[in-house]
């Protein structure tokens, strides 16, 4: 039996991963860490939270009275890492919190995994939740991101989790800690939040708002459904070589502007309305420092580990569009609270 510490599993990418578990493997005992900021929503968990195997707990990962606690009392044998501050645009406007719980969460949680198992580590794992951006930008015709690629992080949240990936490497070298990362390309799925592009542009489409593509919308991202990455982490945890790094990715490359359009068509047909919704599409001013092209090669984790995706882009889409047509209460709420002033800060009026 594991004893699993989830941090960040009120979030898009842990909430999934906490259903996932709980679902797959009943049989282990889940403590999810979340610090409840904006991203953070317990609604997602709703029924989860009466598992007798499941605990929440409400506190930072900065908090290291807290979190050695945690190690002691629930006796945790693994930790899967996804608490951070998410969103590029946030890290532009707003940096610091980003070095806080990026960096400093994950030094507090690396040190207190290292006190808590000390050199009992055979039945220990650290799993550090990273993603591709560490390695900056890709010109058009450059191969994609492989995990001996150099770091190039461009933005304040790349370089707070590229930070972070080093921290977590150097635990492994120095202290021999059982630690694992993976790097993953963009998610989309249920539950995520709707300042990130795909939610953003399927709620605006419904409220028949504009639909704001930065620059030239050429930008490319490599998409992969957020089940796919939960699959991915789960292998990793259970069969990944300790101190390796795996990158996930779909092999699945869309400029902006071709996935907003796919969104509207998908929309045309599912909830039909007066105009087609690619009328909505507005560009606007671009993002500064915008990476051009992120590509995964995800080779490593499919040869070694024997990972693939099961969406294909089109029907994680379709899925993602019919969650949101279906969880309109849910997103009602979010687009209701604080998030009305960061869109203002954010788009103009
Ligand atoms: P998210 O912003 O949706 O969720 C982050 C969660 O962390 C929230 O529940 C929030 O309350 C919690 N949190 C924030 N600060 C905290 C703190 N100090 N202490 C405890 N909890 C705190 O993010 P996400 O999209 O689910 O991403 C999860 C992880 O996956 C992140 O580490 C991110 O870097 C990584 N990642 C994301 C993507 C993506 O496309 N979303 C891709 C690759 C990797
Ligand atoms: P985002 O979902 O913020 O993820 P990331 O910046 O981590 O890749 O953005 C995905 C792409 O969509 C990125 O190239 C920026 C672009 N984008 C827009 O064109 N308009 C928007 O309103 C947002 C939020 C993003």
């Amino acid at each position: 039996m594991k004893k699993l510490l989830i941090t960040g599993g009120a979030g898009f990418i842990g909430t999934n991963f906490v259903h996932h578990w709980v679902q797959n493997h009943p049989e282990d005992r889940v403590i999810n860490l979340d610090a409840l900021t904006y991203a953070g929503n317990l609604e997602n968990l709703q029924g989860i939270d009466k598992s007798a195997n499941y605990r929440f707990v409400h506190g930072d990962v900065c908090d290291q009275d807290l979190i050695r606690k945690l190690f002691h009392d629930e006796g945790i044998t693994h930790v899967v890492h996804f608490a951070a501050e998410s969103h590029v645009d946030r890290s532009i406007t707003g940096p610091e919190a980003f070095i806080t719980t990026n960096i400093h969460g994950t030094f507090t949680l690396l040190e207190s995994a290292r006190r808590a198992w000390g050199d009992d580590l055979e039945a220990c794992r650290f799993l550090h939740v990273s993603t591709d951006e560490v390695y900056g930008s890709l010109m058009a015709d450059a191969p994609a991101f492989s995990e001996t690629t150099p770091f190039a992080p461009n933005s304040p949240y790349a370089a707070s989790k590229a930070s972070s990936d080093h921290l977590v490497r150097a635990y492994f070298h120095t202290y021999g800690m059982p630690v694992l990362t993976t790097n993953c390309s963009n998610n989309y799925g249920p539950y995520q939040f709707p300042e990130k592009l795909i939610p953003l542009v399927v709620m605006n489409s419904l409220e028949e708002k504009p639909l704001p593509v930065y620059g030239d919308g050429l930008n490319i991202r490599d998409w992969l459904h957020v089940d796919d990455h939960c699959r991915g982490i789960d292998r990793v945890l259970h069969a990944g070589r300790v101190g390796e790094t795996y990158n996930i990715g779909g092999c699945n490359e869309w400029a902006n502007i071709d996935i907003v359009r796919l969104i509207c068509s998908t929309l045309d047909e599912m909830r039909p309305g007066d105009r087609p919704k690619s009328e909505l599409i507005t560009f606007v001013r671009d993002r500064p420092g915008h990476d051009q092209r992120y590509a995964i090669d995800a080779n490593k984790i499919m040869t070694e580990l024997g990972w693939s995706p099961e969406y294909t882009f089109e029907t994680g889409i379709r899925q993602t569009v019919a969650w949101y047509l279906d969880n309109e209460a849910w997103w009602s709420r979010i687009r209701d609270g604080s998030y009305k002033e960061y869109y203002k800060q954010q788009y103009g009026a």
